[in-house]
């Protein structure tokens, strides 16, 4: 996202709580040499198979137990070079088309508005069409409970506007009609698609067809819902609330339900006096300004004013649970999965049913989380599954030294979360989660953005940690074990595996599977003993069916532009292997986007990939009007306006994508 729009200068977290940076930096490198030395297998440039435990065989060998012995995949495709062009590639035999972009319909019965280039389009308008900046997705096949690779919906997520491009002048004039579109244009598409003979299409008019936006009305369930810190105004029941924003990554449950993430929430209020008030936490701690991060809502929506409604932030910073099946349901917030900057929420299934999801908070320093439900889900009941998510445990992870870790619990009354410690019930506890996580001790990681999970072996964790240029300044946090770098520009894979492969487990081992980057303590790890391809800031993260990794970059318009990073090129996809380190680059998007969003049918066949904010510059917001714009993706001359969108990418033969 836009430097002027992104919280990526904000650190909240001042806490004293152990970040173990003090004893740990000179342990881990010295086991990661060794690592090396002893033999994973190849490295890849930017790749640190660091040895801590043998956590690749301790996830085989319990796979093994379970009778699904892994194979390590083997990459089937010729990887591409790095790329300043302004288009999206993909490797021979392959083909990317455009699906859906910013502006389309979405395809609303008697209601398909057509995309103006000018951004003329009215707020109206843009609620039937796809929002701006398209982010994290998954594919839902059609019928419900199909395996169809052919047909099905697509759950887009839409995380912010660049109102330099949404409304024809730009944010010269500023208007209430202004901020409804803009509010119009956050949220999550549900958008029906089908593979033709021209390829896949979306299907319009469907059905299914929906926006969600800030401006929809969406339940509050869970231990928050109704307390009196969610209560306001205009809803004094403190159970709904109109919409939801800033939806980053994402998830989905085995019922066929899409979770949506509100990452950057706190960027959209104003309060110049929450400092001084007993709710100030969401100033210290979650980060809510005198000002806004230039959204401008507040001037003509007073629901953003936290000074006028100092519970409404309260109300966003949660996992919203979504039925694309059913396009007249109501979206619903699940408190029991804590509240933070959320990025995705990647799901694992433990042994007896349980349904676990782990989930970064995107800010320097921030923690990583797991929730695990308390009742197994019914695979063969979709409607016992409707509350599955509001009862359940909360964890935060602490990273140890030796490779150990362990899932702290938050839950109200163990490890000092009482009421004399701020924390009166679990509904406080969980409005005030990052709080809670300090006060257990959790440890500080380098921006946690997604979070996926082996399906092979359910147990086997992967987590992008993107960058943190403060790790090792003056008075933050220094170097340690899980978070090795200072000045971490480029960013690094952590992988855990819990015991006894059962994710609803307690304790895990850990390690670093990669260090990006192209910089100095990335090559001193690999030796000359290096094989694959360069990236930086991994951020969307996927774990194939197959046993390929795929990994996005989202380096920022800032480091693209930094000396340091000179010669690595537009963002990308790249795909791994992690048994064997290998890592190819699949995919380079078009002029300042960020890759993000990942999603397959059931055959591997399609792949659904997400363009973010092409052109994007380096400081402010766009102006169609800069001679200097670098990007017109995907429209080309004639489209004035670089949009965010969705590509389709299929393997001309038909096969299996990656292998
Ligand atoms: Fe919206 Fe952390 O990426
Ligand atoms: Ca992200
Ligand atoms: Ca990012």
């Amino acid at each position: 996202m836009t430097k002027s729009y992104s919280d990526k200068n904000v650190i909240c977290n001042d806490s004293t709580n152990p970040a173990f940076s003090q004893i740990a930096s000179a342990i881990n490198l010295n086991l990661s040499r060794r690592s090396l030395l002893t033999g994973s297998g190849a490295a890849a440039t930017g790749l640190l198979l660091a040895g801590l435990p043998d956590l690749a065989s301790a996830a085989a060998q319990s796979a093994a137990r379970a009778g699904k012995a892994l194979k390590p995949a083997a990459l089937g495709f010729a990887g591409i070079p790095l790329s300043d062009a302004d288009t999206v590639t993909v490797p021979a035999g392959y083909r990317a088309q455009l699906v859906n972009a910013w502006g389309d319909a979405v395809g609303l019965a008697g209601n398909l508005p057509a995309f103006k280039q000018d951004g003329s389009n009215s707020f109206v308008e843009q609620m039937a069409q796809s929002g701006m900046h398209h982010d994290g997705m998954h594919f839902f096949p059609l019928p419900y409970g199909s395996q169809n690779s052919a047909h099905g919906l697509l759950a887009i997520n839409h995380e912010y506007t660049d109102d330099g491009l949404l409304h024809t002048d730009g944010m010269k004039t500023w208007t209430a009609e202004k901020v409804r579109k803009a509010q119009a244009a956050h949220g999550v598409s549900i958008i029906e698609v089908k593979k033709g003979e021209a390829g896949w299409q979306q299907v319009l008019p469907s059905s299914y067809a929906r926006r969600v936006s800030t401006l929809t009305a969406c339940a509050i369930s869970g231990p928050a819902a109704g307390h009196a810190l969610m209560k306001t105004v205009d809803d004094p029941t403190g159970r709904e609330v109109l919409g939801t924003l800033n939806n980053c990554a994402n998830g989905w449950t085995p019922w066929g339900t899409y979770l949506t993430c509100e990452e950057n929430w706190n960027g959209y209020f104003v309060d110049w006096s929450n400092n001084m008030k007993p709710d100030g936490f969401n100033a210290k701690r979650y980060g809510v300004k005198e000002k806004d991060a230039g959204y401008r809502w507040a001037e003509h929506d007073l629901r953003f004013d936290a000074q006028l409604n100092p519970h409404e932030p309260n109300r966003f910073g949660w996992v919203v649970e979504i039925d694309p099946y059913h396009p007249d349901s109501k979206p619903v917030k699940r408190t029991a999965l804590g509240r933070f900057k959320h990025e995705g929420a990647a799901l694992a299934i433990a042994p007896d049913q349980r349904c676990v999801f782990y989930m970064g908070d995107d800010e320097r320093f921030e923690y990583i989380y797991k929730f695990v439900t308390k009742r197994p889900y019914d695979a063969k009941n979709r409607r016992a599954n409707a509350n599955l998510l509001d009862e359940g445990t909360l964890y935060v992870a602490k990273f140890n030294a030796d490779g150990s870790g362990e899932w702290l619990e938050l839950t109200h009354g163990k490890n000092g979360l009482t009421a004399a410690n701020g924390f009166a019930d679990q509904g406080e506890l969980l409005v005030k989660t990052r709080l809670a996580a300090d006060h257990v001790g959790a440890t500080k990681m380098d921006r946690p953005e997604w979070t996926t999970v082996n399906p092979h072996n359910q147990g086997e964790i992967f987590c992008t940690l993107t960058n943190n240029s403060e790790r090792g300044k003056e008075g933050k946090p220094g170097p340690d074990a899980a978070n090795p770098r200072a000045n971490n520009l480029f960013g690094h894979i952590m992988r855990w595996v819990e015991a006894g492969n059962n994710p609803a487990a307690t304790t895990f081992q850990w390690n670093i599977l990669v260090l990006a980057g192209n910089d100095k303590a990335a090559k001193d790890e690999h030796k000359g003993n290096i094989k694959g391809d360069v990236f930086g800031s991994p951020d969307g993260l996927h774990f194939d069916a197959n046993g390929l990794l795929w990994v996005q970059t989202d380096v920022s318009t800032t480091t693209l532009n930094k000396k340091e990073y000179a010669g690595m090129g537009n963002n990308q996809m790249v795909a791994m292997v992690p048994e064997t380190g290998e890592a190819r680059r699949f995919l380079t998007g078009p002029r300042g986007c960020e890759i993000t969003g990942i999603a397959f049918t059931p055959d591997h066949k399609t792949l659904f990939v997400n363009i973010q904010h092409p052109g994007e510059p380096d400081s402010e917001r766009n102006d169609p009007a800069n001679p200097k714009a670098i990007s017109s993706w995907p429209n080309g001359a004639l489209g004035g306006r670089p949009r965010s969108g969705t590509v389709v990418i299929t393997r001309d033969d038909g096969g299996v994508i990656g292998l």
